[in-house]
């Protein structure tokens, strides 16, 4: 049932290992896993090479699509939340404090693109507190300097927006186990209710607070690993994007009956809102 081939670095399958545990490692190691990845295969695609299927089952985004769409250097993706601060998930840093060894790329969909790709350094990061691979899977990476040639994405502050059909995006593996992508890919998928999501193999240790799924029954079209952070937003009443999730974990990718989970921004808006000011 779980997948565990793209993991090197599982903890020992001794007495007492949880499924919650081992799915914790897989979450973990999936954001190291895409690290190394990406310095080897963020290649171009060569021109006679059928295009893979992206973020499973999607496109590829247009340059200025989804301006707000953020690369981290560790294999993650993430969200400008404000010029100077990207909204991404807890499993994707190791802590909170002063780190300047991530770099930020954004405006661009091609990452090897050098019009108008902005890198920033971070300065500190701020992993949500109380975190511990079960929920609360978010973080804030402070910049050296704000980004001011990209718009942010505003967050949800209420659930009025957890629900109908979401946009998801990001450069990782666009099937599973696959390589990450040079170029931005991008899919919807439909919202998941917690009951549901929690019925499928796999998945009885949803946090229903904390986390939204989203996906078909069928599967094939979802989020993977190293999309990780980013952002899964949909059009709010004034038809502005609007992050209702960020990508954190889920059994393989695009498999029937395992959609993807995502943090539940709403849940976590006002403690994000708090986290930036104070950075
Ligand atoms: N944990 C993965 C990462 O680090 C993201 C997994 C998303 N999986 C899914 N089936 N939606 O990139």
């Amino acid at each position: 049932m779980l997948s565990i081939d793209m993991c090197a670095s599982l903890p020992p399958p001794t007495e007492g290992i949880t499924l919650k545990k081992l799915l914790t490692a897989l979450k973990r190691c999936a954001a190291v896993g895409a690290a190394a990845l990406a310095i080897a295969s963020l290649q171009p695609v060569s021109a006679a090479q059928a295009a893979p299927t992206p973020v499973v089952g999607g496109t590829t985004a247009t340059q200025g699509e989804f301006p707000f769409m953020v690369r981290l250097s560790m294999g993650c993706g993430g969200a400008l939340y404000t010029p100077q601060i990207v909204l991404t998930a807890a499993h994707c840093v190791s802590g909170s404090g002063a780190n300047t060894s991530i770099t930020a790329t954004a405006g661009v969909v091609d990452l090897q693109s050098t019009t108008g790709r902005v890198q920033v350094k971070s300065t500190y990061v701020y992993r949500a507190p109380g975190y511990n691979g079960n929920g609360k899977d978010w973080a804030l990476i402070k910049l050296a300097s704000p980004i001011t040639t990209v718009p942010t994405l505003k967050i949800a502050t209420t659930t009025q927006y957890n629900t109908g059909t979401f946009t998801i995006a990001g450069w990782g593996s666009a099937s599973e186990g696959g390589a990450q992508q040079r170029y931005l890919r991008k899919a919807t998928v439909p919202f998941v209710s917690d009951a549901t999501c929690r019925s499928y193999s796999g998945y009885s240790g949803l946090v229903a607070s904390d986390e939204i799924c989203a996906g078909y029954t069928a599967g094939g079209v979802d989020t993977c690993q190293g999309d990780s952070g980013g952002p899964m937003f949909r059009r709010d009443s004034a038809n502005a994007w609007i992050q209702v999730g960020i990508v954190s974990w889920g059994i393989g990718c695009a498999r029937a009956n395992a959609p993807g989970v995502y943090s539940e921004v709403s849940t976590f808006a006002s403690a994000i809102a708090s986290a930036a000011a104070s950075l």
